[in-house]
């Protein structure tokens, strides 16, 4: 049980943890690498160490130097070895489907599980491209994990996502490294680049395009070894950015955090809700753009938050339907359906625990309706629905109640953000 009581004031300067996305590329990339990597200010939360924990598996040396600081021992597109065991995934959807993409053209066997919440979890969507290119993957009924997979020679192809899912264009991706023919992808709107970034960066020749990603043909590729910086997440900067705004008093400076623009949906949002927030010191990380976020208390005005931006923003919407709640007007959620295949159902989770708070929110196919502002009474329990992201908003809804919350299942936190609730302390002073 957490309890967050409610506070006045947000202040401080903070720095969030690691990137999640970029710390599983940061480990799957190096390990097929020639040759050592090293990485700094990795993520270390459960899904991160997950993927790790299965890289290891496949026989990769990763080793700690310092909190955060890793070196990685490449063992080529080629070297990955058999696993002993299932590859245990915990809750990570993002270890799942890369790990499947890259595993499926490996010349081996290899089984992969996760949680109870990863085993319902939409896998029909790799599945499906995947066995186009030629791929031998076994599930239970409709796609769903365990994935068995027998590693086979594929080919390449053209693809066009039904989702814009990066988890999914990765998935593709990774597999396709090992095919000689060309294959494209084609994006029905962009979602986080993380992967092609890092492709590149890595020296494969990928030609990226408005709609699309083409990996060129080649007869043989590989990564060269790489030092990256991870920069820090902004969808864990998302929950302070929202205390700062929803705060009375304060002002509060998250230093490094990373804005790459396919990521950066929720500062748009945030700017378009009146909020006031200012990107300070703007550099470049490692390929990646990155600031501090100094951010003051505002006063929010309701908006709608609908389609390209979707993709750019798909983690935080449980956290701006917290803003929406206090907001002055309407704020509007749609075509986010794919909030429904979650860690949780996030809209049927954010419904539920709104309005067991009182609040009072509408609920579509794609999305949520809220009209604002509204008082949140609070001295309740509300659940985390094993979803991270659910537990750390209704946190952040916590401050801005009268009475503070209870939220259930809050261990949950760990799978993104370790120290959430040291620095939620430290903010509040
Ligand atoms: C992620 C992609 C997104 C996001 C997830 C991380 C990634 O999922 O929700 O938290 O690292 O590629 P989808 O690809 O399913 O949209």
């Amino acid at each position: 049980m957490f309890k967050v009581n409610p506070a006045d004031k947000i202040s401080g300067e903070i720095r969030v943890p690691g990137d999640k996305s970029i710390s599983h590329r940061s480990l799957i990339l190096s390990s097929i690498a020639e040759g050592e990597s090293k990485i700094e200010g990795l993520l270390e939360a459960e899904d991160c160490l997950s993927t790790m924990g299965i890289m290891r598996d496949l026989g990769v040396e990763i080793t700690k130097e310092q909190k955060g600081k890793y070196t990685v021992q490449g063992k080529g597109l080629n070297g990955l070895e058999e696993a002993g065991n299932v590859l245990d995934c915990g809750n990570s959807g993002t270890s799942m489907r890369l790990l499947a993409g890259l595993l499926a053209s490996q010349d081996f066997y290899s089984v992969l599980t996760g949680d109870h919440s990863l085993r319902k979890r939409p896998m029909q969507r790799i599945i499906g491209p995947l066995s186009e290119m030629g791929a031998k993957i076994w599930s239970r009924r409709d796609g769903l994990a365990p994935l068995s997979i027998k590693g086979q020679q594929l080919e390449g192809m053209q693809y066009e996502l039904p989702v814009a899912s990066a988890q999914l264009k990765s998935s593709i991706l990774l597999a396709a490294l090992k095919t000689e023919a060309e294959t494209v992808i084609i994006e029905p709107a962009v979602s986080r680049d993380h992967t092609e970034r890092m492709l590149k960066g890595a020296g494969i020749d990928l030609e990226i395009l408005e709609d699309r990603i083409i990996l060129k043909q080649a007869e043989k590729r590989s990564l060269k070894p790489f030092e990256i910086k991870v920069p820090g997440d902004i969808s864990s900067a998302a929950f302070f950015i929202a205390a700062g705004l929803l705060a009375a008093e304060g002002e509060l400076l998250i230093k490094n955090v990373g804005i790459n623009q396919t990521r950066s949906g929720f500062l748009e949002v945030v700017e378009a809700m009146n909020g006031k927030i200012e990107l300070l010191n703007k550099r470049d990380q490692g390929g990646e753009p990155t600031a501090d976020i100094l951010v003051k208390p505002s006063n929010l005005e309701g908006t709608e938050v609908s389609g390209e931006v979707i993709p750019r923003l798909i983690d935080e919407i449980p956290i701006i339907s917290v803003l929406a709640v206090f907001a002055e007007g309407k704020t509007v959620i749609k075509d986010a359906e794919e909030l429904r295949v979650k860690e949780t159902d996030r809209i049927k989770a954010v419904v539920n625990e709104f309005r067991r708070l009182g609040i009072e929110i509408g609920e579509n196919e794609d999305g949520m309706e809220i009209k604002g502002p509204q008082q949140v009474e609070g001295g309740i329990e509300v659940e985390s629905y094993h979803d991270h992201r659910i537990a750390m908003s209704l946190a952040v809804m916590a401050l801005n109640s009268k009475e503070g919350i209870a939220i259930n299942g809050s261990e949950i936190i760990a799978t993104s953000f370790p120290n959430f609730k040291e620095l939620l302390a430290e903010v509040i002073g």
